[in-house]
């Protein structure tokens, strides 16, 4: 018999993940990032539903039957879907990842790009059916009238299926990425009697509410509902919330910034791993001509199109040419890790990434000296490492849903840093004031201000870096969860 609850979560990628060895063996890992971060406090009673992702999820789907063992959790209660393979790759791979992310992010080369033919209507079905393994699975896990919480983009059908199929249920929907403008949205076929720019939104706005990580986020969500589907849009509850109607139903529209988890941080950067690469970085880095340690400018990405890396290095390329006096000095200190490399695009500009940085080391390096330290092996405790040494950090997505990145760095600095940061990640709107803040796609300007920041005086920096740690963990993911829930509740 199933046990039913009070509180549910549903996401594509889970706390978890799980490798095969071979010798049969299954090896647990728990993922980072702002989602499993944020959702951190599902505890108790609540339950996570989330998918396999791969071979070894789905061999341990096989032997619990779903239900993990919260020995391996963390103590969550975590069910894990195993949707068929072919399925969950249109699902995953083809319209979350390379069409709804590209959509948000505006991502396309758009001469070329997006092309919606027969391949992508076959992945939307796909996207569909993956869609409804997950209502159905959160019909038959929730408890009447309980309070079902789904996450992001890959997931945007399920509120208004999920209504269908249980309408006591109280649904929320949350976005960790951007959302794209009206009359950029509308790239995908826009056919007003079905099509699937309309499904995304009737599928979002079958939620009681739909929330996303800034205000600027939730316009434009806003503004698709009226332009496409002539929804009506009022403020309401003092002006903290929007309401959209559609079809005589209201839906709620809030918003939650998600903060850094300080306490985790803190706890975890100051253990022996994390010491051990702090001192073999600052090996790497080094010290300059006058002796002095070398500066170091740090980024840590997934090697993903939107955190816009490439351009991150020609604007330190252009540091060192216009700047002479910083050669030998300074290091760009890069970390970017592996990231859905089963789609080529992902592939080319992890290789494009390490072309660029290569360039730069055989174009300036110099006898001990390597312009940039480019890591592309995932490593946490190097991270962490990173973080507390940097003196500049450098965050300039395209776009962003918010990027912790930004946050996390000041919380952990030790000796203060200098946070340059792109105008287009959520984060800005927390962050703006204490940052110095780019045109992402202008390396001219990224460059100065990465001068800027390696020449702030010291104090400055110092109290830059206490205010903006004050501001980045403001909204801690346990408040961020609980917020979301009682909001949905209430
Ligand atoms: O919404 C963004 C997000 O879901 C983040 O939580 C995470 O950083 C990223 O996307 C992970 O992407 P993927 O699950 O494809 O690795």
């Amino acid at each position: 018999m199933v046990t039913r609850h009070q509180v549910l979560v549903a996401s594509n990628r889970g706390p978890v993940s799980h490798t095969l060895g071979e010798g049969g063996e299954l090896t647990v890992k728990r993922g980072g990032g702002g989602l499993v971060s944020g959702l951190s406090a599902v505890k108790g009673d609540a339950v996570w539903v989330c998918a396999a992702l791969g071979e070894g999820d789905r061999e341990a789907v096989r032997r619990t039957g779903g239900e993990l063992d919260p020995a391996d959790t963390g103590g969550q209660q975590v069910r894990m879907l195993d949707i068929a393979p072919d399925v969950f790759a249109d699902a995953y791979n083809g319209i979350a990842n390379s069409v709804l992310w590209f959509v948000h992010h505006m991502l396309y080369q758009t001469p070329t790009e997006p092309v919606f033919d027969a391949d992508f209507e076959r992945q939307w079905r796909s996207y569909e059916a993956y869609n409804a393994a997950f209502a159905d699975a959160l019909a038959r896990e929730a408890a009447e009238g309980a309070a079902v919480l789904v996450q992001d983009y890959h997931l945007t059908l399920v509120p208004a299926m999920l209504r269908e199929r249980r309408p006591d249920l109280r649904i929320g929907h949350f976005s960790h990425t951007p959302w794209a403008p009206p009359d950029y949205f509308r790239m995908l076929p826009d056919d007003p009697d079905g099509g699937v720019a309309a499904e995304v939104l009737r599928g979002i706005l079958g939620a009681d509410r739909a929330a996303f990580l800034t205000q600027r986020w939730a316009n434009a969500f806003t503004d698709c509902c009226v332009r496409l589907l002539g929804a009506e849009v009022a403020v309401a509850d003092g002006g903290d919330e929007m309401i959209v109607t559609h079809e005589g139903r209201r839906t709620r529209i809030g918003v939650h910034g998600l903060g850094a988890d300080a306490d985790f941080l803190r706890e975890r950067s100051r253990r022996p791993d994390v010491e051990d690469r702090i001192a073999l970085l600052r090996e790497q880095i080094g010290r300059g001509p006058d002796g002095e340690p070398r500066r170091a400018i740090v980024r840590v990405d997934r090697t993903e199109l939107s955190k816009n890396i490439v351009r991150g290095l020609l604007a330190y390329r252009r540091l060192l040419a216009d700047r002479p006096e910083w050669r030998g000095r300074v290091v760009h200190v890069a970390f970017a890790y592996p990231s859905r490399q089963d789609l080529a695009v992902y592939r080319e500009y992890t290789d494009e990434v390490a072309r660029v940085a290569a360039e730069i080391n055989a174009e300036y390096g110099e006898g001990d000296w390597t312009p940039v330290e480019l890591h592309l092996k995932d490593d946490f405790a190097r991270s962490l490492a990173a973080y507390r040494l940097a003196d500049v950090a450098l965050v300039n997505p395209i776009r962003d849903g918010m990027n912790l990145v930004a946050k996390e760095i000041p919380v952990l600095s030790d000796g203060g840093c200098a946070l340059v940061l792109s105008r287009e990640a959520g984060a800005f709107a927390e962050l703006a004031e204490d940052a110095i803040t780019v045109n992402p796609y202008d390396i001219g300007a990224t460059a100065d201000a990465l001068h800027r920041a390696l020449t702030m005086d010291a104090g400055e920096r110092a109290e830059r870096t206490k205010r903006l740690a004050a501001a980045a963990t403001a909204l801690p993911p346990t408040k961020w969860f609980l917020d979301q829930l009682n909001a949905l509740r209430g």
